[in-house]
């Protein structure tokens, strides 16, 4: 059985659909929700799911490798970032090497980088006129938005499409298509 992190900062719309689609998984288990924030919507969802949680406190994730044993504890094979917010440090790359993977909800290397995440990137991707937009799934290395790019998807923008509208449209990609390219990147793994 390969066991599966979560870290999300935020609502949590992809980390349960995520957890719906492993829910009778027979090789691959959810096995931990990892949250910078309390009070996020994903931890409710965790809880509602009989999930085990884990609170990062700033000063300790940066440091580098100050969760590892939680990680290892539970036996944590692979580590998904589903609206992360925090650059994974180093330390956290090295140990979970071609392990940990990223959803960004645009078009990389278009609208990447730091301070680009949610709302931000919907709005700068409006603000230039955009005729598509996208998500892509990438393996995550020390730099944001950065490592090897996995899987993109495409969307068509009309000049009437909102932040908001274009954030609907960019959702329905990444709740369609992240838990599957998780299943196969994990399977790929696996064979290696
Ligand atoms: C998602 O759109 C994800 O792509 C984005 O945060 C949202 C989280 O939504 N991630 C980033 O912007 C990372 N740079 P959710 O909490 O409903 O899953």
């Amino acid at each position: 059985m390969k066991k599966i992190a979560i870290f999300a900062s935020g609502a949590g719309s992809n980390a349960a659909k995520i957890i719906d689609y492993f829910r009778f998984h027979t090789d691959i288990k959810i096995s931990l929700v990892v949250c910078n924030k309390p009070g996020a919507g994903v931890l409710d969802i965790a809880k509602k799911e009989d999930i085990p949680t884990l609170i990062l406190e700033k000063e300790n994730f940066f440091r580098g490798s100050a969760y590892l044993p939680d990680l290892n504890e539970k036996s944590i094979d692979f580590i998904v970032l589903a609206g992360f917010l925090w650059k994974i440090p180093v330390a956290l790359v090295k140990a979970y090497p071609g392990k940990i993977i990223n959803i960004h909800p645009a078009l990389l290397p278009k609208y990447g980088g730091k301070g680009m995440y949610g709302q931000f990137v919907h709005e700068a991707v409006v603000a230039a006129k955009e005729t598509e937009t996208g998500i892509t799934i990438h393996y995550v290395d020390e730099l944001y938005d950065h490592g090897q790019v996995i899987f993109q998807e495409r969307v068509a923008l009309t000049p009437d499409d909102t932040p908001t509208t274009v954030a609907e449209k960019v959702q329905q990609l990444e709740h369609e298509h992240f838990p599957k390219i998780i299943e196969a990147v994990i399977n790929q793994a696996g064979r290696k």
